[in-house]
């Protein structure tokens, strides 16, 4: 059936060259001064009924306007990436496997440069100076929609409103005495005026529940233990503890993703696989630990072990795909190019975190480049693994507290080998992008130390 000519007189080459005045102007005009995601539902069914009375004569136009816009028109069309991504998000979602975000960018990143889109108004950047301008404080840009995936419910790391993120973010810090990227529990080591004890006062539970999972390692010395599973039960256990003042969450509920367990995982991997490591943590550890009771201000400065740290936050990065930002209306230049307001970026942490531009040997665990060899880091400002500014980890004196305790309690008693057939390779080739890193196995073993 012929459908009614709602222009008339105008013809076939009129109606398409009005449908597509009407896409690009309704496009300019209206979808690009916000954000319309949320009201999907409505805006379809305003689309649907839009169609009804325009009939076909606009809809057989409406999509090739769409992707002939997209491909030619906005300004990221000189950005270089799979042509397809330009035309709809959908196309690096079909390009997915498991989880491996990550691997996906860093293999786009090496057919198509530094700079690749990846959506219609997406871009991922391999630069440091990217994630300068998306993260920390004097950013132009802010979340992307990305962070309403949580919808009708909103966390404060979730919340888009600044307003609203910043009254909840004051709450935490009484909680946590943290303020942006600042270590609070230094200040208050060092007697400053900044000083607040109150993580200060999280030391001997952090402290026992460590203690609890040496004992258990120490009931089953000689037998492999998944140590994914115990790490995640020692973090929930913690993180219970913080939030409601008792532990056992993680026995309770299981999770599969979490930095401040994947973090020990993988630095016991490296200390399992590499017994040079473990002797030089241990002659740094032993006088401080050695016959007096535990006392976290002991460890709090040791060269050696918060090289071993950093080194498995750059090695093993916890948010391996980085954190989207959205570009506010004016825009941002990066690295002498113009990037338009509405844009999402990100910079692929993974891959950042394992580039020549950044780091020396960059694919070589080497704890050393943050002590005693620095020449090997050759952009600090990139390593952000807690992120920077008002949204940045507000757990990171926790986090440090609860992996270093770990770490110094089961480095200084016991012995760790990989168990027989662990190879780790589940944990490096396994690794799953859940936004966090997933879990993979590790099965390790554990004996009194000798
Ligand atoms: C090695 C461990 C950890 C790493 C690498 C890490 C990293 C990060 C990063 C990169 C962000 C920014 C996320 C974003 O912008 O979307 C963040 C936010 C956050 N982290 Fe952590 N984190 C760790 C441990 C913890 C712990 C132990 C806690 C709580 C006890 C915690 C609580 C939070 C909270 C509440 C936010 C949101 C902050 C805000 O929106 O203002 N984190 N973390």
């Amino acid at each position: 059936m012929a459908s009614p000519d709602i222009f008339s007189p105008a013809g076939p080459p009129q109606r398409c060259f009005l449908s597509a005045v009407f896409g690009i102007i309704s496009h300019l005009g209206y979808f690009i001064h916000g954000e319309y995601h949320l009201q999907a539902p409505n805006i379809a069914q305003g689309f649907l009924a839009t169609i009804a009375v325009l009939y076909a004569s606009l809809l057989k136009f409406s999509e090739s306007r769409i992707v002939i816009y997209r491909l030619f028109f906005p300004q990221l069309r000189h950005s270089p990436g799979p042509k397809l991504a330009a035309v709809s998000k959908l196309y690096h979602v079909s390009k997915l496997g498991k989880y491996d975000n990550f691997k996906l960018l860093d293999r786009w990143h090496r057919q198509y440069g530094d700079w690749v889109r990846i959506g219609p108004r997406e871009l991922s950047i391999l630069s440091p100076n990217a994630l300068k301008a998306a993260i920390g404080r004097g950013s132009k840009c802010t979340k992307p929609p990305f962070y309403d995936i949580t919808k009708p419910l909103i966390s404060m790391q979730t919340s888009r409103d600044v307003s609203v993120h910043d009254k909840r973010r004051r709450i935490w810090e009484n909680g946590f005495s943290s303020k942006g990227t600042s270590t609070p529990y230094l200040d208050y080591l060092s007697h400053s005026p900044n000083a607040d004890p109150t993580l200060h006062s999280y030391e001997p539970r952090v402290a026992r529940y460590a203690t609890e999972l040496l004992a258990y390692l120490e009931a089953n010395a000689g037998v492999p233990i998944n140590m994914s599973a115990r790490f995640i039960y020692l973090s929930f256990d913690i993180v219970g503890e913080l939030a409601f003042g008792r532990g056992c969450l993680g026995y309770e509920q299981g999770c599969r993703s979490d930095s401040t367990a994947s973090t020990p995982k993988h630095l016991f991997y490296h200390l399992a696989k590499h017994p040079d490591m473990l002797a030089k943590l241990r002659e740094e550890l032993d006088p401080v630990t050695k016959d007096k009771p535990f006392e976290y201000r002991n460890i709090t400065n040791l060269p050696y072990l918060n090289g071993l740290f950093n080194e498995v936050l750059r090695f093993h990065a916890p948010i391996p795909s980085g954190l989207q930002r959205l570009v506010l209306p004016e825009g941002i230049t990066v690295d002498g190019k113009f990037i338009p307001g509405y844009t999402v970026i990100r910079t692929p942490t993974w891959s950042l975190m394992r580039s020549e531009k950044v780091f020396q040997r960059p694919l070589e665990f080497i704890p050393e480049r943050w002590t005693d060899q620095p020449e090997l880091v050759k952009v600090m400002d990139a390593y952000q693994p807690f992120s920077r500014g008002t949204d940045s980890c507000i757990g990171k004196g926790m986090a440090l507290m609860s992996i270093k305790t770990t770490a110094a309690l089961l480095a200084t008693q016991m012995d760790v080998g990989l168990a027989p057939g662990e190879d780790g390779n589940d944990l490096l080739n396994h690794t799953e992008d859940i936004f966090t890193l997933s879990m993979g196995i590790l099965d390790l073993v554990f004996e009194r130390r000798t």
